[in-house]
């Protein structure tokens, strides 16, 4: 199923705070739900071809270095392949959402006292040791994989939208939109392409900065990347559609993602949220985007981190006794 959600058409704003800022069409694809992917996250698409391909050539595990989500996909559909999944992830940097996922799934999991981006290499050094396959998005298959959520949004739209939003860590997602967009335009399934606009956290935006971040520092975990795999192929998403790659602060991160949840009814993780926010942020500097048919890309559920839900947000608790008049002293007040 495609859940691709129309929103805010012009003259149609649901919310007086952001009243003045208008796409002619506004859609939230949320991309893991896709294809029903248990796992919560986008990566599932990208899994399960990296992972059938493995199986082709006969390997006999896989390997991942991840913020949390690459390893719960890898993990989840090892499980179903009968593949054993090897994840290394940041000591203490994983919500713990998709650490449970990982354990689950019964993944061998590996934490490093290090970030990411020392994950990574880890992993590069010792799938090139042994005969394990490496799942992140350097094995090509997965990127195969990742584009078809660009194939389903030209499908849903019937051609692709002016302006594609979606977070940047790793950036294979950027990466492999793009691939997605432009092999649909070359088949003619699309008139057009999108531009695509990138969002990085402020703290970890080797990007925009132009160069790695030693020490990526951010709430949004998914994204806390200092080095990315992919940069080369985010740089030419950017050039080639005439795009950008911005970042947004955590502040920024946290409006989008508390507003997406208490005005959509969508509970995405923060990552996630970026997308939204670089949204958000390039309207306030005057973008227009009246006449624009736009996308925002949220890549995971907010589930994952609960912790963060629970510390982020107000909530609208209150204990009571279990009698009738104590509870409508609170709901009708
Ligand atoms: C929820 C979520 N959003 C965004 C991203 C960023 O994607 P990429 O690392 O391909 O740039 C990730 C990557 O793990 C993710 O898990």
């Amino acid at each position: 199923m495609i859940t691709l959600e129309r929103r805010y058409s012009s003259g149609q704003i649901q919310h007086d705070w952001q009243r003045s800022w208008v796409c002619q069409k506004l859609y939230f694809k949320l991309a893991a739900q896709a294809l029903q992917l248990h796992t919560g996250v986008l990566q599932g698409r990208e899994a399960v071809v990296a992972i059938a391909k493995a199986l082709e050539e006969g390997s006999r595990a896989i390997m991942c270095a991840s913020t949390g989500n690459t390893s719960a996909s890898a993990a989840a559909f090892g499980a179903y392949s009968g593949l054993p999944a090897l994840v290394i992830i940041p000591r203490g940097e994983v919500a713990m959402g998709k650490l449970a996922q990982a354990m689950a799934y019964g993944a061998k999991i590996i934490m490093v006292n290090g970030n990411f981006d020392t994950a990574f290499q880890l992993v590069r050094t010792f799938t090139s040791k042994h005969e394990v396959t490496l799942v992140n998005s350097v094995n090509p298959y997965r990127l195969e994989g990742q584009k078809t959520a660009a194939f389903e949004i030209v499908d849903t739209l019937e051609d692709a939208p002016d302006y594609l939003f979606i977070p940047v860590g790793n950036a294979g997602n950027i990466t492999a939109y793009w691939r997605g967009f432009k092999e649909y335009h070359e088949l003619g399934r699309s008139k057009t392409l999108p531009k695509m606009m990138g969002f990085q956290a402020e703290g970890a935006a080797p990007i925009v900065r132009g160069e790695p971040v030693a020490n990526p520092q951010t709430i949004a975990s998914a994204i806390r990347i200092g080095n990315p795999a992919s940069w080369k192929g985010a740089l030419d998403a950017r050039d080639s559609s005439g795009g950008t790659i911005d970042m947004v602060s955590d502040d920024e991160i946290l409006e989008a993602y508390r507003l997406l949840a208490s005005h959509e009814g969508i509970f995405c993780e923060p990552a996630s949220a970026a997308s939204f926010a670089g949204l958000v942020k390039l309207h306030k500097q005057g973008l227009d985007l009246s006449e624009k048919r736009v996308v925002c890309i949220f890549t995971g559920s907010g589930l994952k981190d609960p912790d963060l839900a629970v510390s982020s947000v107000t909530p609208h608790t209150v204990v009571v006794e279990p009698t009738l008049e104590a509870v409508e002293a609170v709901a009708l007040s």
